[in-house]
């Protein structure tokens, strides 16, 4: 697996950084504790199989040996955690991107972290940083993403089975899409700060979730609102029913005729 993924990066700079393991409990947890020990940026961790597979808000992500990539990416970019509060929808489009040149599907984005085909859920990203309390800067971010690849229908867990999907690829597909993600996060990954504007943009002509009826989910409470665009930090544009606007920036956010959500 490994050399097959390596074969499709020929002389880049993170090809000699990649480990691949059959099984992990979290590529992101792996990720966490080399780059704890110092791994260097470029770092790139990939399971055949997760047991802990982990997602946004403590879920977990179905991880099943030999039907998606699981990957994690260590990145040092030298900034406050400021300035990288778009790093998730950066890496969202950079997978969306990977995924349209090797096979030319089109997946959009569900703010803030879902890639979605024919809506319903392909995958998901899951950022982690931490920060130098010293400098108050990032002392290292961790990008996870996971991609259903091979499922077939009645293949996904009951629970996630109506909302679930997969790119329908054969095992053999696989290698080449995870070397061009690598290549499509080390791009990003380089431009992360200085192209700010224009990864937002194309987020945000990738994100579904804008021009829908949405709902938002903070502790027990439920707001009802319209999406309306995407703010430069990432944070989802609103207009509640009563005309006010507002920025969302946490919390669950539910698209309606999506994953349930009538
Ligand atoms: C989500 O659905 O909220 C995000 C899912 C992210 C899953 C990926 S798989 C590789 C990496 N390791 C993890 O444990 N999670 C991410």
């Amino acid at each position: 697996m490994l050399s097959e993924i390596r074969k499709h990066l020929p002389g880049h700079p993170w090809q000699d950084k990649i480990q691949y393991f059959d099984t992990l409990d979290s590529t992101n947890t792996y990720a966490k504790q080399l780059a704890l020990q110092g791994a260097a940026a470029g770092t790139v961790i990939i399971a055949g199989h997760q047991t802990g597979g982990r997602g946004r808000l403590g879920r977990s992500f179905s991880s099943p040996a030999g039907m998606g990539i699981y990957m994690s990416v260590i990145l040092r970019p030298d900034c406050r955690p400021e300035e990288l509060m778009h790093l998730t929808c950066a890496a969202g489009l950079a997978a969306c991107n990977a995924i349209e040149e090797t096979l030319g599907i089109f997946p959009g984005i569900k703010w803030t972290n879902d890639l979605v085909l024919s809506r319903k859920k392909l995958g998901g990203i899951l950022t982690e940083l931490s920060v130098n309390p010293a400098s108050g800067k990032v002392e290292w971010a961790v990008v996870g993403i996971g991609i259903n690849c091979c499922q077939k229908a009645g293949q996904f867990p009951p629970e996630i089975q109506d909302i679930a999907c997969s790119l329908g690829i054969e095992p053999g597909q696989t290698p080449p899409l995870s070397a061009s993600l690598i290549a499509a996060l080390e791009n990003m990954s380089r431009n992360l700060l200085a192209e700010k504007n224009h990864i937002m943009e194309a987020f945000s002509r990738r994100c579904i979730t804008v021009g829908s009826e949405i709902s938002i989910l903070r502790g027990d409470e439920v707001q009802h609102a319209t999406a309306i665009g995407i703010e430069e930090n990432g944070g989802l544009l609103v207009q509640y029913p009563d005309g006010s606007k507002g920025v969302i920036t946490s919390g669950e956010v539910s698209i309606r005729g999506m994953y349930g959500y009538l």
